[in-house]
């Protein structure tokens, strides 16, 4: 069975979480992608393909944000709150300036493009929406956008920049999903992992 997971913190706690089932050490060595053990497949991808990697069955299962799934749309199968990197997609802006809700259009930076456009299409509020690929904060401090919409997770980095949370879109966490064509094939085996993870995770 192979498995996805996103590079960084998630990996490296969903990779305790085997060590507790398995009582057996993972880790990905050096800067090696791959890493096999007890019968699995570790993919060390980045955040954002962990998706396309399970979609195209490349990964059976994978971990990626809730935030992610609802951006990319993607036609996985979720099996499981992990609740791990629990986070929050806000609209944030410059502190203590409301301004933008009274505009006609509000010009929105965000990687989170969709989720972004469909909150305010939503309201029947027009936008206008930026894509970035990162250091979104920045984008309201030099007049690129009003507002921004992006991940909030202890709100240190709005804090530092002189942003404030105005509006909470959704709440997002760690997502263990899996190939459709994968969960009929390997059922057993996928439902044996999420039960153990259950067991050791307690989630
Ligand atoms: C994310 C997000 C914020 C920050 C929020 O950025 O885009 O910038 O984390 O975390 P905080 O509320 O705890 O400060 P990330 O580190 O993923 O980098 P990015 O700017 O490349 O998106």
């Amino acid at each position: 069975m192979t498995i996805a997971l996103p590079k960084g913190r998630i990996a490296e706690d969903v990779l305790a979480i085997f060590k507790k089932i398995f009582n057996e050490d993972f880790e990905f060595e050096n800067r090696k992608l791959i890493l096999k053990k007890a019968g699995f497949t570790f993919l060390n991808v980045r955040n954002w393909d962990v998706a396309t990697y399970v979609q195209k069955q490349a990964a059976d299962i994978g971990v990626v944000g809730y935030d992610v799934i609802t951006e990319l749309n993607a036609n996985v199968l979720e099996l499981m709150d992990l609740e791990l990197g629990k986070c929050r997609v806000s609209v944030a802006g410059i502190k203590g300036d409301d301004s933008y809700k009274q505009k006609t259009q509000i010009k929105v930076a965000s990687k989170l493009a969709n989720i972004a456009k469909n909150y305010f299409n939503k309201k029947g509020i027009p936008v206008e929406v930026i894509k970035l690929n990162g250091s979104i904060e920045l984008a309201p401090l030099v007049g690129l956008s009003d507002v921004i919409v992006d991940i909030v997770e202890t709100g240190n980095t709005l804090k530092e920049n002189g942003l404030e949370e105005k509006e909470v879109i959704m709440h997002s966490s760690a997502r263990l999903i899996a190939n459709k064509n994968s969960f009929s094939t390997k059922k057993k085996k996928i439902l044996d992992i999420v039960e153990k993870i259950g067991q050791v995770h307690g989630a």
